[in-house]
């Protein structure tokens, strides 16, 4: 029996520069900054939110809002950051949800829905995902989504000005086909 039987209603898109006020706004609820303190804050003003559509616009880097299939509501964002070609086929995960949508698996079924489009569009091979070890929510995401454990990193990046250990994941393509088509192995 799974342990979430119901899928949560959402889908992914492209965020474009009319998203910009509805987006912005999301990120004014009150516990925002201390929700994002150990891993950075999204582009929070007009200009940082301008950067952030014309790095997505770019070949290297491709962004997904996460959005609710009734409302159209903005709940969280998945980046592919830095896609390597070639003989690697490869990217680093960024993901957030709004602080005030954590806890109904709108991200997880988001990366589902994201390593569909990387695996099978993008025709991209590895999803990397680096994790704090104490980001507990973090990791039960990977967990959900079937990544592989690869170890640690040590001092691997530098966030909220300092260095830190990270957990390095990543979803293979050919595992990712294997629990396609066995999703009752993914909780
Ligand atoms: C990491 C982060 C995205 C996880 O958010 P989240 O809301 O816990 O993740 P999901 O949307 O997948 O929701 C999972 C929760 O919904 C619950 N849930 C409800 N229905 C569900 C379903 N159908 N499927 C999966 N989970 C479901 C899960 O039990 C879990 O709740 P729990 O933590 O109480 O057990 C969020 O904490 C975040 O944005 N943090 C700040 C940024 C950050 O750390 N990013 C990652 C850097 S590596």
């Amino acid at each position: 029996m799974p342990k979430h039987p119901t899928t949560p209603p959402i889908y992914i898109r492209t965020p474009t520069l009319d998203d910009s006020a509805e987006f912005l706004a999301s990120l004014k609820s009150p516990n925002t900054r201390q929700f994002f303190r150990n891993v950075g804050m999204p582009p929070s003003n007009p200009a940082a939110y301008k950067k952030y559509i014309a790095r997505i616009s770019t070949d290297r880097h491709e962004g997904f809002f996460v959005c609710h299939k009734k409302t159209h509501q903005i709940l969280g964002v998945i980046n592919l950051n830095e896609i390597v070609r070639g003989v690697f086929q490869s990217t680093f995960l960024g993901y957030y949800i709004l602080p005030q949508h954590t806890g109904h698996g709108y991200l997880t079924q988001g990366l589902r829905l994201v390593a569909r489009r990387a695996f099978s569009q993008l025709k991209l091979h590895r999803l990397e995902a680096n994790i704090m070890p104490d980001n507990k929510p973090s990791l039960a995401v990977v967990k959900r989504c079937a990544f592989h454990y690869e170890g640690l990193a040590r001092r691997y990046l530098k966030m909220v000005g300092r260095w830190r250990d990270h957990k390095r994941f990543a979803l293979i393509r050919e595992d990712w086909l294997q629990h396609r088509c066995n999703p009752g192995k993914i909780a």
